[in-house]
This record gives C-alpha cells, sequence and structure tokens, in this order.
C-alpha cells in the first residue's frame, strides 16, 4: 500500500483539554493493534525539536482516561512556526523512523500538521479545545466538560450575586470564539450574554436592562461575557456608576481547562484517537478528524483550515429570549 507506515508519532499541542488523555490512550492502543510501533512525543512541537520522543506500550496509557491535562504535556513552540523548525521536525521524525503523527490540539496545531505533511511525514490532527473553535467539525475534546465546570460556577456564583442582590459579570474562555458564553448563557439562564461574534458594545441597553429588571423584582443579574470581548472589570466599574447596582466582575481563568472529562469528552475522545490511527494505516496524510451530523469523518486539512463556524443564530435568539 501507498505511504504504508509502521511508526505512528502522537503529540498534544496548543492549550490542554480534557480528554486528551483519553486520545492519547485511543490512539496507542488502536495503533498497537493494528500492529504499529508508537511514539510519545512530549511538550507538542517543542518536544518534537528538543527530541523528548520515548516509545509507548499499553500500559503507558493505563490509568489516564479519567485524568484531566495531558500526560504528553503540551507546549506553545514559536521555532515550529518557521520553515527551518518544520524541516528540523520532520528530520527528527525520519530519525526516529516515525513515518505517521497524529497532533492533538487546534487549528494553530493542525497548521503545523500541515507543514510536516508537506515535508513527507504522514500527519493527521484530533481536534482537542475547549473553545469549539475549530469549523471542520461539530465537536472539539474538551468543550463539554470545559462548560460543565464553567455552569457549576456560574452556578454558585450566582448564590452570592442573589444574596446580595448585585449584578456579575462573569467572563468565560473561548479565545476568540462565543462558544462556551453562549452554552453557559443558555445552561445558567444568564440575563445578557457577550459573545465577540454578536455583540454590539452597547452598554446602556445592559444597564436599561438591570434597572428593568430590578424594577421586575430580580435580586440577581448574571453577565455571561466571552473572553474575546474581555475588560469584565473595567465594564462592572462602570456599570456599578451607572445603575447604582453593586457589580463584581469574577474571571474564570483556567479552572476552565482543567478536571476530570465528563463521559462525553472521554467517549469522544476514544473515537476521534482510534479513527485517526485508523486512517493513517489507510495511507492517508494532511487529514483532520471530526464530527460532523454525529458521525465520524476526515478531511483534508487544507480544506478543513480554510472553513469558517458562526454561532447559531437561532441559539442565540433563544438564549436572548429565555433571558428576560
Ligand atoms: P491551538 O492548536 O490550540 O490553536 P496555537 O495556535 O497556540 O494552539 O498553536 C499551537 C502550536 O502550533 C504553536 O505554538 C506552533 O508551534 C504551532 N503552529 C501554530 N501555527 C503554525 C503555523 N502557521 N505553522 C507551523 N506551526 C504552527
Ligand atoms: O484555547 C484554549 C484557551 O484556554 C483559550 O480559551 C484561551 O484564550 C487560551 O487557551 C489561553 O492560552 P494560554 O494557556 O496561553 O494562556
Amino acid at each position: 500500500m501507498a505511504n504504508e507506515i509502521s511508526t505512528i508519532g502522537v503529540l498534544t499541542s496548543g492549550g490542554d483539554a480534557p480528554g486528551m488523555n483519553a486520545a492519547i490512550r485511543a490512539v496507542v492502543r488502536e495503533a498497537l493493534t493494528n500492529g504499529k510501533r508508537v511514539m510519545g512525543i512530549k511538550r507538542g512541537y517543542a518536544g518534537l525539536l528538543q527530541e523528548e520522543i520515548f516509545e509507548m506500550s499499553a500500559i503507558d496509557v493505563s490509568d489516564i482516561i479519567q485524568r484531566g491535562g495531558t500526560i504528553l504535556q503540551t507546549a506553545r513552540c514559536t521555532e515550529f512556526t518557521t520553515p527551518e523548525g518544520q524541516q528540523k521536525g520532520a528530520e527528527i521524525c525520519r530519525k526516529h523512523g516515525i513515518d505517521g503523527i497524529i497532533v492533538i490540539g487546534g487549528d494553530g496545531s493542525f497548521r503545523g500538521a500541515q507543514k510536516l505533511a508537506a515535508l513527507g511525514i504522514n500527519t493527521v490532527g484530533v481536534p482537542g479545545t475547549i473553545d469549539l473553535d475549530v469549523a471542520c467539525t461539530d465537536y472539539t475534546i474538551g468543550f463539554d466538560t470545559a462548560v460543565n465546570t464553567a455552569m457549576e460556577a456560574i452556578d454558585k456564583v450566582r448564590d452570592t450575586s442573589t444574596s446580595h442582590e448585585r449584578c456579575s459579570i462573569i467572563e468565560v474562555m473561548g479565545r476568540g470564539a462565543g462558544f462556551i458564553a453562549l452554552w453557559c448563557g443558555v445552561a445558567n439562564g444568564a440575563e445578557n450574554v457577550l459573545l465577540p461574534e454578536k455583540y454590539d458594545y452597547n452598554e446602556q441597553a445592559l444597564v436599561n436592562n438591570i434597572i428593568n429588571n430590578r424594577k421586575k423584582g430580580k435580586k440577581h443579574h448574571i453577565i455571561i461575557n466571552a473572553e474575546g470581548i474581555g475588560h469584565s472589570t473595567s465594564m462592572a466599574k462602570r456599570i456599578e456608576a451607572a445603575t447604582g447596582v453593586e457589580t463584581r466582575a469574577t474571571i474564570l481563568g483556567y479552572m476552565q481547562r482543567g478536571g476530570s472529562p465528563t463521559a462525553k469528552d472521554r467517549m469522544k475522545a476514544s473515537m476521534m484517537g482510534a479513527y485517526a490511527v485508523d486512517i493513517l494505516c489507510q495511507g492517508k496524510s494532511n487529514r483532520v478528524v471530526g464530527e460532523r451530523g454525529g458521525r465520524l469523518m476526515d478531511m483534508d486539512i487544507d480544506e478543513g483550515l480554510a472553513m469558517t463556524k458562526a454561532i447559531d443564530d437561532y441559539e442565540y435568539l433563544v438564549s436572548c429570549n429565555l433571558s428576560k
């Protein structure tokens, strides 16, 4: 078979996400089942360039499916964005006999995989990011856990917000995308949800909403603000001054990236990791694994990276309708 591979490398890159360990476990065990050797690469592309490479056996991925983070560690690596760095990475792969590589990460990491594929190393990307911002797939590993973690934290903030009759601005992660914010907006029953894709920066409308809700007897006012808008602390000061309602900002931060993955993340990660191995074994390269319409699929990385993903208009409309 053309492009037949014998040794598969696996790395995690970019921000960690709950479920990455389940994906690593699936890669290792599916590859071994198919008679391939597996090499773990530590610290993403940085570790590849440092040759932090070791052979993995089935026992190396025992007792990790329930753990957050990534046992391979992850990193961001500027050197790998240069042609020299990419050439060096491909040579190191060849030196260690790695002829196929599985990259678990987001769009940036897939750009790296694309470069390795162009240099003759078969590559497959597996979408692992809490942000859900990989356009070619409906699902990214880590999103479900992150949203549930954020939702539980916001419920707690709401308790104290209600007790003190305060307004709370709660900032959630998502980089430039508002998916985590939208889901928390609906799941937490927030009064306002500010998404980078939708927010018109009309703060007076927020102020009016808070004042109207007070008149209706609401004792809390939850504003979910996406990281892509940011500036929650200064926003809180302005809103308090304009409304007379005590307003606090809470930035949830990295807690959203940690913790034991949900069943959904473990399941999706296991399937995507195994599927990545299967398509490498079929001789495919420069592919990204994803889920569309509830089914596993793969597509060309170039095509995947050229796609865009929008907030669902209906979901946003309903989130607004239910926030009254
Ligand atoms: P994510 O994969 O979550 O989107 P980043 O955007 O930080 O995270 O990318 C992770 C790593 O992928 C970067 O640190 C870099 O090593 C590599 N990378 C990003 N963009 C490119 C690129 N255009 N070419 C090669 N490698 C890239
Ligand atoms: O991509 C995941 C993410 O947590 C984003 O939500 C956030 O913008 C970014 O990573 C933070 O990255 P860093 O770990 O470099 O602070």
